[in-house]
């Protein structure tokens, strides 16, 4: 939930916003052009930064061993969006200021009148917002439009002219992944479960995103879709997390602080997997360097769950903007291969065997092929299927849909059927355990987090106290002068630390040896190497740590 900033903290935020720009890590993007409101770029120091959580969080889950990841198209045709759901549910409530037409959405305008808006229908928004009047956060009126839902897709078309097909840019990565079932279920051998996962762009066109990073209209996502058979309880093994103690906010709990196996064994967390999921998120965040004490989980209550979801747990990360949801942790159940195998009719079912073959007396109807061979000719197929599923006491003739087109069975199509089947197993919808990362909302908690300011000289003073694993540059290579041959040594340790893989380091010789000190403390540079006079003489040089400003003499061969 995103509040208003004031005071001290609205000043710090400032300070924190000019830095991360003035820095390259994270900036409005376009800004030549004016701009264009949610829509960020990460600089030269912020790129780095993203790619690196972008590898721990794909590392973070391949090394399950049973986890493979893939990429999709961002534009997606209607068709899949429209079996989604998405077309007629991924909306959010909107008003309009009628004095200055700044559009709002409902349940942020009405987050200091109600514990949770999100969860509200249209009609409670309505007579909530009638009530309430808040003011409008653009001219400070309080003439509000009726609240329209809006959906919040980009549309497109995909190709040109009359050939051309609506689309749309991608709200969640997820889809494709359900669409790739079939591929993913014959990589993994046909067994259950397994795992895909995905980090790209998503799109979501929100109505007014006021909030930097929070809330931007083309974003970051990093999902896991986790297929499992709803039928077979998987082990997870939780010791590491035996000593953890998660605050956890359950929908008739309210905020306990709780062991994930204590929150799954009461029945919080209804499915094993989700909580697991839980765990392995908290281990993300902190690996990360997100502070583990402003770290929480929060069920969704009932009504303000996605269309497709049966639990729902949000991450949800404290920081200059209160409490956010960073990333959600859904129970889809079989929702989503279900609506595209309705949709499609294509099979997206996983089988399972039987302990122990049943034996299965059929006792109904089927078609009798040389009357309704000739009269259902290509849909005969279809018509044996949907007969054989009808009950005994079914009553000819009989009316039944297929793919959309209304059949009449009569009497004289149909015979008795009756045999005993071996049955060795059955075809099942896998139901889907989903964590749905949001990186932007995380890298800016990353970054809010190691931001730390403080007085050096009556001066203000701010070091970026980065976890190692993300910090984009790794050593800064400072010659105290560039003189008598200090540069070109300090030349040639950057480059050998730069040829080392994965190590990034930054030679800076403008400025006093103080400012060069800062530049890297503000942008998290863990370790500066330094390089004077007595380098030269005995080929030893100065490494002075970040977060503690020690400085020690090493060998450079040691470095
Ligand atoms: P919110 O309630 O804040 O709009 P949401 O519930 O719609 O978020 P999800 O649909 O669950 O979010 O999306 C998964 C994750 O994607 C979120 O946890 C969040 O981190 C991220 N996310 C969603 N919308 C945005 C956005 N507009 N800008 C940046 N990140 C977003
Ligand atoms: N895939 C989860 C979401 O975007 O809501």
């Amino acid at each position: 939930m995103v509040r208003a900033m004031s005071g001290e903290s609205g000043a710090r935020l400032e300070r924190l916003s000019g830095m991360l720009k003035r820095r390259g890590f994270i900036l409005p993007a376009f800004e030549i052009h004016g701009g264009a409101k949610g829509l960020y770029d990460f600089g030269p120091n912020g790129g780095r930064l993203r790619n690196k959580v972008n590898q721990m969080w794909l590392d973070h889950w391949i090394s399950m061993g049973n986890i493979a990841e893939i990429s999709c198209p961002t534009i997606t045709p209607f068709e899949v969006l429209e079996a989604s759901g998405h077309v007629g549910e991924f909306s959010d409530f909107m008003t309009s200021c009628l004095s200055c037409q700044e559009v709002s959405r409902a349940d942020t305008l009405l987050e200091n009148y109600h514990p949770n808006p999100d969860s509200l229908n249209k009609s409670e928004l309505q007579e909530l917002l009638s009530k309430e009047s808040p003011p409008c956060p653009s001219c400070g009126d309080n003439n509000w439009s009726n609240i329209t839902a809006q959906n919040l897709m980009f549309n497109t078309r995909i190709g040109a002219g009359s050939s051309g097909r609506d689309g749309f840019l991608r709200p969640e990565t997820a889809q494709g992944m359900f669409t790739s079932f079939p591929v993913l279920y014959r990589h993994f051998r046909e067994k259950l479960p397994f795992g895909a996962i995905q980090i790209g762009k998503g799109y979501r066109n929100e109505i007014s995103p006021r909030q930097g990073m929070i809330r931007l209209r083309e974003f970051n996502m990093a999902e896991l879709e986790y297929f499992i058979d709803p039928e077979m309880p998987i082990q997870h093994d939780f010791s590491n997390w035996s000593n953890v103690n998660f605050t956890m906010i359950g929908e008739h709990e309210g905020e306990v602080t709780i062991s994930i196996v204590d929150a799954i064994e009461t029945g919080m967390v209804r499915h094993a997997t989700v909580g697991f999921f839980i765990a392995k998120t908290y281990d993300f965040l902190t690996n990360v360097g997100i502070d583990s004490s402003r770290i929480r989980f929060r069920q969704h209550e009932s009504n303000e769950m996605a269309h497709y979801a049966t639990d729902c747990w949000d991450a949800e990360i404290h920081g200059s903007y209160g409490w956010i949801e960073c990333v959600g942790i859904a129970h889809r159940g079989c929702y989503d291969l279900e609506a595209h195998e309705k949709y499609t009719g294509k099979s997206l079912r996983a089988r399972r065997d039987f302990a122990t073959p049943k034996e299965i007396a059929i006792d109904g109807w089927t078609i009798d092929g040389s009357v309704a061979g000739p009269a259902f000719r290509s849909l005969a197929g279809k018509v044996k299927i949907a007969v054989e599923e009808l009950p005994l006491e079914t009553s000819f003739p009989v009316n039944i849909t297929i793919d959309g087109e209304n059949v009449t069975v009569q009497e004289n199509h149909v015979k008795r059927l009756q045999r005993t089947d071996t049955v060795t197993g059955e075809w099942y919808i896998p139901h889907v355990i989903e964590p749905a990362f949001g990186i932007d909302r995380i890298i800016w908690h990353i970054l809010d987090h190691a931001y730390e300011e403080s007085e050096k000289q009556g001066e203000s003073y701010t070091i970026m106290k980065l976890n190692s694993n993300v910090v984009p540059i790794d050593y800064a290579v400072l010659p105290l002068f560039e003189k008598d041959g200090m540069g070109e040594l300090a030349r040639s340790l950057n480059s050998m630390l730069n040829n080392k893989f994965g190590v990034v380091s930054n030679y800076d010789s403008s400025g006093s040896i103080g400012r060069r000190y800062a530049r890297a403390d503000e942008i998290g540079i863990p370790v500066c190497v330094t390089i004077d006079h007595q380098s030269l003489e005995d080929n030893t040089v100065t490494i002075r740590t970040r977060d503690t400003g020690e400085q020690t003499r090493v060998k450079a061969s040691e470095l």
